[in-house]
């Protein structure tokens, strides 16, 4: 399934592509046919054929974090494309350059900014396009990602202080999260940062006692809330 948000020469399509619910995004310039992948997922070819149907070439690979089901087709992706792959080193990703924060990939006029959101892996990154936040798995409808034992090198308190700068962001920005965790299939697939300011439980904890509490009997308020 594929969800098109583009406007005009702004090309943004958020696939369901790899093993769980995952969303990988295509983005791309209309006008000089440039374009990045953000998280391919695992079928590369499927990935590079929706690009070529869209007449966009994709130049540059960007990974928010070195999971499985989020790098598992670049590599291929790569093969195919020539393209580069980016992502944090800390995550270390097999073939990846190195990404930094605040870098720019530009496509043609328009602009993919990386912000370092380190918590649910070491080297996560965000991607920021054209008002729309790419958001791996620190951030999504409802949720926030997964920290822990089961997550090597995650930090629930780098987690806490990534989203409180993502949330500096204007309300009005795009969120895309790298799942579809909300609910039913397609029920909530991208939100904005002033509605998840408002109504994520985990951004509207007092602080870190709070968020870091909600995280350990999150099992119970699912529960309680009745969130699947
Ligand atoms: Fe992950």
């Amino acid at each position: 399934m594929i969800h098109d948000h583009s406007e005009g020469h702004i090309r943004f399509l958020q696939i369901h592509l790899g093993g769980d619910r995952n969303f990988c995004y295509l983005i791309g310039n209309g006008d000089t046919g440039e374009a990045a992948a953000v998280d391919p997922g695992f079928d590369s070819e499927r990935f590079w054929e929706i690009a070529e149907t869209e007449g966009l070439n994709i130049s540059t690979i960007l990974i928010t974090h070195g999971h499985s089901d989020h790098i598992g087709g670049a590599d291929k992706l790569k093969e195919l494309t020539g393209a580069v792959i980016y992502g944090g080193a800390e995550d270390k990703i097999s073939g990846a350059q190195p990404v930094t924060d605040g870098q720019i990939f530009p496509l043609g006029d328009l602009a993919i900014t990386a912000m370092a959101t380190p918590g649910h892996s070491p080297g996560h990154f965000c991607y920021l396009f054209e008002g729309r936040l790419v958001t791996g798995d620190i951030l999504f409808c409802g949720k926030v990602g997964g920290t822990g034992s089961f997550f090597p090198g995650s930090s629930a308190r780098q987690e806490y202080d990534s989203l409180h700068k993502l949330l500096r962001l204007p309300d009005d920005t795009f969120v895309f999260p790298g799942h579809d965790y909300y609910g039913g299939e397609g029920q909530r697939p991208h939100s904005t940062i002033g509605f998840e300011k408002e109504h994520n439980p985990f951004l509207t904890a007092v602080d870190f006692d709070a968020f870091s509490h909600l995280k350990d009997n999150w099992a119970q308020y699912k529960k309680e809330h009745d969130i699947r």
